[in-house]
């Protein structure tokens, strides 16, 4: 198999590569995150947003897998594939999704969104509003949660309503009002949920069985990570993080692989660096450096359309991610972007407190007080949208470039 990781904050391209990729393999597979990720794939003249459904699901012969570590929102999830139905795209062939695979609910949503107003540590973690935090809570709760599998038991409606109603309760006393409350009105959500199962029933699988038996024979895996290692949940900068195990080490637990069936990692960073939400971005330029990267790099959330903030490559960042995720290659995103500036910087030490390190440190805090220690590199200064072959780059980027590597 072989793992396509964002190295950074998220946002680094992958999706991009996923589907540069996904024709060379049989199956594709999403194994943590949910909709709190979202990625434009262009495929001929038709551009498609995909928060879900891997980027496999355009290429007729590659088999697409949601297994177990995803939290999937049924009801985006059926608009995603919808349109994607109403594109002559057959989805009840390609597209296998694990009965395993918890479910965001709309409480969940609910709740995200009082929660996200607070702050943590002084500043809010500005997550996407989907619900992701409170539904790995529920999770590893173990109690509230509800799984895919349980949209299409018998039992379903009874489990469901209760879960609905100990939620009306919870949301009561986090500040919700009465009005907010009333899409998850018991009746209404056992209703929504019977529906859910009944559209997604074809799609539900064992996608672990599926999975191991495709690697035992052969097949080309490819793993599709969503947000970047630096968000990951027990490895990334907590609490400023997304609530899943976004770097390298999750595709195992999340996919439901043994580590042997991981050969290749394909590390995937931008040439400058983005975080969107809040937490501590040593390398963040709040000056028109940062704003004219914004806008040549179009850096705006796919997902929820914040402006990204911005700054210098952080190799210190980097070189952590790229360990901890096993990289053995690394694809180096928006070089084009850096094209129209004199000068570039690399951070490749921190200072901290008077101390250089070349780590990154655990602590929030910490980080926040890292000032960048920078490398200054020479511009090139001329487009390098239409290079295919290394020779094609200017010195200066193919410096850039290796200086990197
Ligand atoms: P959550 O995943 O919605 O809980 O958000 C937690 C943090 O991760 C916030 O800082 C989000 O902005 C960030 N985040 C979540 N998903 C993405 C993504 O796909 N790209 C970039 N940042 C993300």
């Amino acid at each position: 198999g072989t793992c396509v990781i964002g190295l950074q904050w998220g946002d680094e391209a992958k999706g991009k590569l996923v589907d540069l990729l996904a024709p060379r393999f049989d199956l594709v597979v999403r194994y943590q995150g949910g909709a709190n990720a979202g990625h434009t794939v262009v495929a001929g003249s038709e551009t498609y947003k995909l928060h879900h459904i891997p980027s496999g699901i355009l290429h007729a012969d590659v088999q697409n897998l949601i297994t177990p570590g995803v939290v999937i929102n049924p009801a985006t999830m059926i608009d995603e594939m919808k349109g994607l139905l109403a594109r002559g795209i057959d989805i009840k062939r390609n597209l296998r999704v694990s009965e395993r695979a918890h479910l965001v609910m709309p409480w969940h949503m609910i709740e995200d969104r009082l929660i996200n107003a607070q702050k943590v540590r002084g500043e809010s973690i500005g997550t996407t509003n989907r619900g992701i935090g409170p539904c790995y809570r529920d999770k590893v709760g173990r109690t509230h949660a509800i799984r895919l599998a349980d949209l299409i038991e018998p039992h379903r409606d009874e489990r469901i309503a209760t879960v609905a109603q100990a939620k009306r309760e919870l949301l009561l006393g986090l500040g919700a009002s009465e009005e907010e409350l009333e899409i998850i009105k018991p009746e209404m959500v056992q209703e929504l949920a019977a529906q859910w199962g009944e559209t997604l029933r074809p799609m539900i699988a064992d996608t672990t069985d599926y999975l191991l038996d495709a690697l035992e024979d052969g097949k080309q895996v490819l793993f599709e990570g969503a947000q970047g290692a630096l968000l990951d949940i027990d490895h990334g900068t907590y609490p400023f993080v997304t609530s899943s195990n976004s770097s390298g080490v999750g595709v195992c637990a999340g996919a439901g692989v043994p580590p042997r069936w991981i050969q290749t990692v394909i590390g995937v960073c931008k040439a400058y660096s983005t975080r969107v939400g809040g937490g501590p971005f040593p390398t963040e330029l709040t000056d028109d450096t940062g704003s004219k990267i914004r806008e040549l790099g179009r850096e705006y959330g796919t997902t929820t359309g914040r402006p990204r903030r911005c700054g210098w490559f952080d190799a210190v960042a980097v070189r952590y991610t790229a360990r901890l995720s096993g990289v053995t290659q690394l694809s180096l995103m928006m070089m084009d972007v850096l094209s129209h500036f004199d000068e570039l910087k690399i951070c490749i030490a921190y200072d901290l407190d008077g101390q250089r390190i070349t780590r990154l440190p655990s602590s929030a805090e910490d980080l926040r007080r890292c000032v960048p220690v920078y490398e200054t590199l020479q511009g090139w200064n001329s487009p390098v949208d239409d290079a295919t072959h290394v020779d094609d780059f200017p010195p200066a980027a193919l410096a850039y470039v290796k200086r990197i590597e």
